[in-house]
């Protein structure tokens, strides 16, 4: 073993570290020379075999020449390291002075917006909000309201029947119905329901489906004054504090008395226009005083307890409250409408 031999083995590291550009040839020097069967140990194996003397001067020349294998190594991978991470971090530079990709988002659908308005407004009076189901028996869509098989005010609700006794209901009023039924303590009541109802009517102002919003007040010494006040708030929060509110004699099978409510023409201000056939007025919804049979068949004596009770269709509250001409199109689906209620800025 010679002093050369490990002069070259430093000549030719020196040699092959010169160009190193990726980690896959770095690693082959790595075997090469300090692999197990490695240059720099092949060299050590050799040492064996020398004298004292002559093991201290090669084991010196040795370390020299591993030392500088190491420092090599490590400046290379450390180099080629932190290429790697400048290219990923160009590769993920993004140009924020590009335009943005708009993303599209849904929002509340309009009638969804004008039932939660409705639905806020009576919770803040005191109002519970309930439900009830879409497929309804006959007799609690009609019969219990004072609506028997045969009675004529069945001819304006006609609908689809399931069964000859059950029926998508063609009014939330069975709700009504519900709520008193289940209320055996006879606790107060003031209740709203939203919800969809289904007719057999199809045209500019009317559809097979259908939102109303019901409400009931039931206690003892409930009258008119209150059904009154109660309505003229809801209107005027709804369709501004300019708005007149009439209140019109009229029949429902299940209030007594009976009242359809008016509130003067959005359009003419109550002048007289065609939307409102030139009376200045529009009806919106029908109310009245609960029927004495309605009570009775809920549960409730008549001589002790009262209330008041109205039903809207909300679609037509909407297309009074935004001039909307056709009730079909809340169910078109059609963004130039809908984006016009959606808060967002129209495209
Ligand atoms: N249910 C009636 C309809 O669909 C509206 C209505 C009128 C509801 C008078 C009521 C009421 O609660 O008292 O035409």
């Amino acid at each position: 073993m010679k002093k050369e031999e490990i002069l070259k083995l430093k000549e030719s590291i020196l040699k092959d570290f010169k160009d190193i550009k990726d980690s896959k040839k770095l690693e082959e020097l790595r075997l090469k020379y300090n692999g197990k069967k490695g240059l720099m140990i092949e060299l050590s194996k050799n040492m064996g075999s020398l004298s004292n003397e002559a093991k201290k001067e090669f084991g010196a020349l040795l370390n020299e020449v591993k030392n500088l294998f190491n420092a090599k190594f490590n400046e290379i991978s450390e180099d080629l390291k932190q290429k790697e991470i400048n290219k990923k971090l160009a590769n993920e530079t993004i140009d924020i002075t590009l335009p943005g990709t708009r993303v599209k988002t849904g929002s509340k659908h309009i009638l969804s917006q004008i039932s939660e308005e409705l639905e806020n407004l009576f919770v803040s009076m005191g109002y519970d909000v309930v439900e009830g189901p879409e497929v309804e028996s006959d007799y609690l869509c009609f019969e219990v309201l004072n609506v028997p098989k045969g009675h004529p005010a069945r001819d304006m609700q006609d609908t689809f029947y399931i069964t000859d006794e059950m029926l998508l209901r063609t009014q939330t009023s069975s709700v009504q119905a519900r709520t008193m039924m289940a209320n055996i303590e006879k606790s107060p009541i003031r209740m709203v329901c939203l919800g969809k109802t289904y007719r057999k009517d199809e045209d500019a102002s009317h559809s097979h489906q259908f939102m109303q919003i019901e409400g009931l007040v039931i206690d003892k010494g409930i009258s008119l004054a209150n059904l009154k006040g109660t309505l003229e708030v809801m209107m005027k929060k709804l369709l501004g504090d300019d708005v007149s509110v009439r209140f019109r004699p009229s029949y429902f099978p299940f209030t007594e008395p009976s009242y359809e409510v008016d509130v003067s023409c959005f359009k003419c201000g109550g002048k007289g226009c065609p939307l409102c056939k030139q009376t200045g007025w529009i009806e919106v919804l029908g109310s009245g005083m609960v029927h004495p049979n309605v009570l009775r068949n809920c549960g409730y004596d008549p001589e002790i307890y009262s209330g008041f009770a109205f039903g809207a269709g909300i679609e037509r509250l909407a297309m009074f409250k935004y001039g909307v001409p056709d009730i079909r199109t809340f169910y078109a689906n059609d963004l130039r409408f809908l984006d016009n209620f959606s808060g967002k800025e129209v495209e």
